[in-house]
């Protein structure tokens, strides 16, 4: 059978649903509830098309082509549909993507990654994941008035985590002897200042192969950029000391680098006098960054989820509120895609946010991330099921069916909601 879709003529296949026709045409139509070869049921409405004959925009997940249609798969109206369908599973949603502490933090330290590695007593990878992002981590933590701290969902709980507490302890467990220069790409890099935003430049070039010469006017590195009298000199002593051990070179001379002895030479200029996002600054000169991915969050806990979590988590340790799933999840892919802002959705949500039932293995689910999209309830025999009907349904698993559960259902989840650890 011949039917159109955006004014191209396109043969179908027996069997194939409209969703299935557009991709293989190479259409770009985002799904969530559907999964080929699994059994579903369409609930998203994320992957709605137009008839334009007709006018109708339905779920292409489920419908079958019929001779004569003209499918529209790109207009405003379809993209309208499909943005409501979003910020409406959004609006019941309560987690989030990153972590608060990140999102404050100017530097956009991955403050919950650390906090795990921390835990699990995996020093040197803190210490990597500190110094790709902060390159100079303890300094910014006696100058920086710690937002991360301020924001920390655990403070709404009982006490926030001394977030640059930790940080200071691992930089000082640094052992200088592991410092070593990255492998050399052929090229070279000056850097212009001694700044945060110069190290940083300096540390993301130096990183990529290049070698690096950093020009300085005055006789001492960083501290006329900074309140250097708040910073222990021997923590100053010890960040430079880790630039140089990689291999960047300083000199001090009032002269501007030659441009024919490099292949690029790099001036920051800050737009900012804040030493973290000044180091934010100098990283993206050097790297080119992807756009920032969309970040569902949702605002402070309720006495109940405080209660629950006073009785499931240890009183000092960090929440880990960041998403295990953000890399794989569906529903964050597409809200990226369409530009969805957390805050064009009002949001309300009958589930507890940080609430997560362990099924074993280290599997989990956690309600509060689900779309009810059912393809966890359909191919699962004895697992999941729902409960209720209408506004008030959810998703359970009932504790005796944990058992049944398996690692193909985790890949079907859209969503964080169905995880492994
Ligand atoms: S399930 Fe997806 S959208 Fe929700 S918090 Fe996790 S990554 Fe973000
Ligand atoms: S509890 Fe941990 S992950 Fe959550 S905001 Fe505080 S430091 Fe960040
Ligand atoms: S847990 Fe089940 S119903 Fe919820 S989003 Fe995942 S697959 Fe869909
Ligand atoms: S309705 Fe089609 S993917 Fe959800």
């Amino acid at each position: 059978m011949k039917i159109q879709i955006n004014n191209k003529e396109v043969e179908t296949l027996p069997g194939e649903t409209l969703l299935e026709t557009a991709r293989r045409e190479g259409y770009n139509i985002p799904s969530l509830c559907y999964a080929k070869e699994a059994k579903h049921k369409s609930s998203c409405m994320v992957c709605a098309v137009r008839n334009v004959v007709t006018g109708q925009i339905f779920p292409s997940c489920t419908t079958l082509p019929v001779e004569s249609m003209q499918i529209d798969t790109e207009s405003p109206e379809v993209i309208h549909t499909r943005t409501l369908s979003l910020e409406l599973l959004l609006s019941d949603h309560r987690a989030d993507c990153e972590a608060p502490c990140k999102t404050a933090c100017p530097g956009n330290m991955d403050v919950a990654a650390m906090n795990r590695l921390y835990d699990q007593n995996r020093t040197d990878e803190a210490l990597t994941l500190l110094r790709d992002t902060l390159v100079i981590p303890a300094t910014l933590c006696y100058i920086c008035n710690a937002p991360c701290e301020k924001i920390c969902r655990k403070g709404d709980v009982n006490t926030s985590v001394s977030i640059r507490e930790i940080k200071k302890k691992l930089v000082a467990a640094t052992d200088l002897n592991k410092i070593l220069p990255p492998v050399p790409n052929g090229k070279k890099a000056a850097v212009n200042g001694s700044g945060p935003a110069s190290l940083s430049t300096a540390y993301h070039l130096c990183q990529q192969g290049y070698a690096v010469t950093i020009y300085e006017q005055f006789e001492s590195i960083l501290s006329p950029y900074i309140p250097a009298d708040q910073v222990p000199p021997e923590i100053l002593r010890l960040e430079i000391e880790v630039l140089i051990r990689m291999g960047i070179q300083f000199k001090h001379t009032p002269e501007a680098p030659s441009p024919t002895g490099y292949d690029t030479i790099i001036t920051p200029q800050p737009k900012t006098k804040q030493p973290a996002r000044l180091v934010l600054e100098g990283h993206r000169l050097a790297v080119q960054q992807p756009p920032v991915p969309f970040n569902s969050t949702y605002n402070r806990f309720t006495e109940a989820e405080k209660a629950h979590i006073r009785q499931s988590y240890n009183s000092s340790r960090c929440l880990y509120c960041d998403c295990d799933a953000k890399a794989g999840c569906r529903l964050r892919l597409h809200a990226t895609e369409y530009g969805i802002k957390t805050t064009r959705y009002p949001k309300s949500s009958a589930s507890e946010a940080l609430h997560r039932q362990e099924i074993g293995r280290g599997m989990y689910f956690e309600p509060a991330k689900c779309i009810k999209c059912g393809l966890c309830v359909y191919n699962s025999a004895n697992g999941f099921t729902f409960k209720d009907r209408g506004f008030i349904m959810q998703v359970v698993l009932p504790e005796e069916n944990a058992e049944n559960i398996n690692e193909q259902l985790i890949a079907l989840c859209p969503t964080g909601a169905l995880n492994q650890r």
